[in-house]
């Protein structure tokens, strides 16, 4: 839906992106919502962009930004890597798809399992996304086990699969959603069991009712990081599932190779019996992996039986060779071991001046990271609201982020305008932001709060 300019933030909005409208307008004759990834939504219209390079980006209109959405993530070392560009140029020269094993998928395989500690010894399976990394994970977790139902958390997002996306708990739905979704049948959503983040006695009693093949979570928490996930919690939950033979999946979408170079399985030394990767594993192309213990991952193996004794797996671009020349060359620069000292003392750069913004202009807010080079921000909120550990907890903070959300749609908004594009309320970071980057974006945010305490839209 179109809103009306009603503010000076909307109207400069407007007034800086006429292009981007024409193009939105186009595109709402073809896309049902206009955009292409929910995410990418955004009123009155999204930007359009057409160049990137480093930590900047440029949009039809003329208008430079310093990027924050970093390719939802997948951009570690910023826009255009020199060497992730000549992996990837060599490639396409030398062909996309050969319809053939070649090297490379191997190389990039070796790495996948030298970087991240649950597939050390073990084993690695690519896929072409996220998304399909967890469908493949549950399959290989309930094949193992020989049991349906998976544990996932609230808010936590493992790709827009069936079997995860959906957060209704028939025990929570006179306080919850209260209706599966459409287009989902009931018995996929009956086979998932949403529970509150960090609440560990829900994972007991639900282990207990039988059936559990898998937990499955994002370990810094839901959404990035926007409700942290408690190490104690990430502790009993690889003793509990250990004790009760329930497989342990950190999704590492995001945290794989950006926590620290193992992920947040190193970040935490919590090692899990199988992760999903994407993002950052393929250097900024499309590609995604499950990694983990030989045990599991040995059931992709053909074997005597036929088809149904085993998992099978297809996927016209699994480790196609484009992606897995510019995944390589990802890995191999982390590898190299100074990417994260860097991305994360950014990080810790940005997450400290956007606190003293908040602090300076006397507003209730906060910056916070799990990920330390992931930010999020949120206003009318305190440090209390993120310890969700129970059904209660976790509504007040959906509640406190509701509101939260509005105030940041304007922020986002008063921020584009001023040249610093942010995913939403969180910064993501990459070794190409540089210490000015930084200061001018913790700059920007001071006046892009000001600006909200003016127009009405942030009281204090
Ligand atoms: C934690 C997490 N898991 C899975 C996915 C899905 O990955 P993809 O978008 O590659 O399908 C995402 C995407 O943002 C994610 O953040």
């Amino acid at each position: 839906m179109l809103g009306r300019p009603s503010n000076k933030v909307d109207l400069e909005y407007i007034e800086k992106h006429p292009r981007s409208m024409d193009l939105y307008n186009r595109a709402r004759k073809i896309f049902a919502r206009g955009v292409t990834h929910d995410s990418r939504y955004f009123e009155p219209m999204p930007i359009y962009c057409v160049k990137a390079k480093g930590s900047r980006k440029w949009d039809v209109d003329g208008n430079e930004y310093i990027d924050y959405w970093m390719g939802h993530g997948a951009l570690i070392f910023g826009h255009a890597h020199p060497v992730i560009v000549r992996a990837a140029i060599g490639q396409i020269r030398k062909g996309t798809h050969y319809g053939a094993s070649h090297e490379l998928e191997i190389e990039w395989g070796e790495k996948v399992a030298r970087l991240i500690p649950c597939a050390r010894g073990g084993l690695v399976e690519f896929t072409n996304s996220g998304t399909e990394a967890t469908l493949m994970a549950i399959r290989i977790a309930r094949a193992y086990t020989g049991k349906r139902r998976v544990i996932k958390f609230m808010s936590h997002f493992h790709g827009w699969l069936d079997y995860t996306i959906i957060d209704y708990n028939p025990d929570y739905s006179s306080t919850l959603v209260s209706e599966y979704p459409i287009g989902i049948p009931p018995e996929i959503c009956r086979n998932t069991i949403a529970l509150p983040p960090n609440d560990i006695e829900a994972v007991e009693k639900t282990i207990e009712r039988g059936d559990v093949a898998c937990v499955i979570l994002e370990p810094g928490g839901a959404l990035m990081g926007l409700i942290p996930t408690k190490r104690d919690f990430l502790e009993d939950l690889r003793r509990v599932t250990r004790d009760n033979d329930v497989i342990l999946i950190f999704d590492e979408v995001v945290t794989g190779f950006r926590d620290a170079p193992g992920g947040a399985q190193e970040h935490y030394n919590i090692i899990p019996d199988m992760a999903t990767l994407g993002k950052i594993l393929a250097g900024g192309y499309p590609g995604g992996a499950v990694a983990g213990g030989r045990e599991y991952m040995s059931l992709l193996e053909f074997r005597e039986g036929g088809e149904t004794r085993r998992v099978s797996h297809r996927g016209t671009f699994n480790a196609n060779p484009v992606s897995a020349a510019a995944g390589n060359a990802c890995l191999g620069l982390i590898l190299e071991g100074k990417a994260h000292p860097t991305v994360n003392r950014r990080g810790e750069m940005l997450r400290r001046g956007l606190n003293e913004a908040i602090e300076d202009n006397r507003v209730e807010g906060l910056a916070w990271s799990t990920t330390p080079s992931i930010i999020n921000v949120g206003f009318k909120i305190s440090r209390e609201d993120l310890e969700v550990s129970d059904i209660e907890s976790y509504i007040r903070f959906q509640k406190k982020i509701s509101e939260s959300r509005r105030i940041t749609h304007y922020l986002e908004k008063a921020l584009i305008n001023r040249g610093i594009h942010p995913m939403g309320p969180r910064f993501i970071l990459s070794t190409a932001h540089t210490r000015r980057d930084i200061e001018v974006t913790i700059e920007r945010f001071d006046e892009a709060v000001r600006e909200l305490k003016s127009e009405g839209i942030l009281g204090t």
